[in-house]
C-alpha cells in the first residue's frame, strides 16, 4: 500500500488577524508512505528543504504526528521498520510559511489513511489544531483558500472567504526566526486603542476579499497587536513592506510569525513588487529569496 499526501504552504495572520486568519499558497510539501510489512530496515528519505538538517526517525515532526494518530486510533502495527517514508519539501523551513503545520497535517492525513480513514474531518481538524497549538496555519493547509477559524467551547468553526485572483509575493530573508522566539517577544496584554485599530483592520480585510475591493487591503493588512514587537527582530521590516506598497502591492504584512514578508498584488505588478522587496532588504545587507505565488484553493490532497 502506497499513499501520497500533498500539503500547501500557508501564510498566517494576514496582518491583523492574529491566530484567526490564514491562507493556503501554491507551494507544496509532498509526503509519501509505503507500507512494507516484511521489511526490517527503516527507510526515511528527505528531499528539498531540510534534506540535510531535518531529523529522520523519532525526532521528525511528520513522523511524530503520524505516531500521535496511531496512538489515538489504537494502531500499533505501524512503525518505522515497515514504513518507507519519502518527504519532498518545497516549503522553506522556519520562515513563516507553515512548514511545521504542513508536516503535522501531512502526518495526520497519512496515518489516518493507513488506518482506513477512521477519523472524520472535524476530528482531523481538532487534532491538527491541538498538535500545532494554534489554528491559523493548519486550517488553511487542510481546507485551502483564505480561512477564518475560531473555537466556541470544544467545537471550532471554519469560514472560507472567496479566493481572489491575486498574486502573493513571499519574500524570505536568509535568517531564521523561530516561532517560539517570535512569540516570546509579544506582550501579555493588548492596549485598548490597539485592539480597536485591529478590529477595524480585520473588518476591512474581510470586506476586501468578500467584496473584491482590494483597495481596502492597504488598511486591511495593518496591525498593531504583534507586528510592532516583531519588527524589532526583523531588520528593515517596515521599510520592505513600504517598498512592496510603493511598487504596487495592495497590502503587505508579516507572514505568520515571520521573518517572511507577504504582499498581495495584481499579476502585472508581481515582479516589480518582488524585485523591490529584495532590493530594499539588500540595502541592509540582507539576502532574500522571493516567490510569486497564487492562493491554493484545494488544501490537502491525498493521492
Ligand atoms: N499566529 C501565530 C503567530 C502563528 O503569529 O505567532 C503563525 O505561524
Amino acid at each position: 500500500m502506497k499513499i501520497k499526501v500533498i500539503v500547501p504552504a500557508t501564510t498566517a495572520n494576514l496582518g491583523p488577524g492574529f491566530n484567526v486568519f490564514g491562507a493556503a499558497l501554491s507551494l507544496y510539501n509532498e509526503f509519501e508512505v509505503e507500507y512494507v510489512p516484511d521489511v526490517k530496515k527503516t527507510h526515511f528519505t528527505l528531499n528539498g528543504f531540510g534534506k540535510k538538517s531535518l531529523p529522520k526517525g523519532d525526532k521528525n515532526l511528520f513522523w511524530q504526528s503520524m505516531q500521535k494518530i496511531f496512538k489515538v486510533l489504537g494502531e500499533d502495527k505501524y512503525n518505522l521498520k515497515n514504513l518507507n517514508i519519502i518527504i519532498n519539501a518545497g516549503i522553506p523551513l522556519s520562515g513563516g510559511l507553515g512548514s511545521s503545520a504542513s508536516a503535522i497535517v501531512g502526518g495526520i492525513f497519512l496515518a489516518n489513511a493507513l488506518c482506513g480513514n477512521k477519523l472524520n474531518k472535524t476530528q482531523v481538524v481538532d487534532l491538527a489544531v491541538k498538535i500545532e497549538g494554534h489554528p491559523d496555519n493548519v486550517i488553511p493547509a487542510i481546507y485551502g483558500g483564505i480561512c477564518i477559524y475560531s473555537k466556541d467551547g470544544n467545537s471550532g468553526t471554519v469560514v472560507q472567504l472567496p479566493v481572489p485572483k491575486l498574486k502573493i509575493v513571499l519574500c524570505v530573508p536568509a535568517f531564521e526566526l523561530r516561532t517560539k522566539q517570535s512569540r516570546r517577544i509579544l506582550p501579555k496584554c493588548v492596549d485598548f486603542q490597539n485592539l480597536i485599530f485591529n478590529m477595524s483592520r480585520v473588518a476591512f480585510l474581510t470586506a476586501s476579499f468578500c467584496c473584491s475591493d482590494f483597495s481596502l487591503l492597504k488598511m486591511g493588512t495593518q496591525d498593531k497587536v504583534h507586528q510592532p514587537y516583531r519588527c524589532k527582530m526583523i531588520p528593515a521590516m517596515d521599510e520592505v513592506l513600504e517598498a512592496a506598497l510603493y511598487a504596487g502591492a495592495y497590502g503587505a504584512c508579516l507572514s505568520g510569525s515571520g521573518p517572511t514578508l507577504a504582499a498581495f498584488c495584481n499579476a502585472k505588478d508581481a515582479v516589480n513588487v518582488q524585485k523591490s522587496m529584495i532590493k530594499r532588504w539588500k540595502k541592509d545587507n540582507i539576502y532574500a529569496d522571493a516567490y510569486v505565488l497564487n492562493f491554493d484553493a484545494k488544501g490537502t490532497v491525498i493521492i
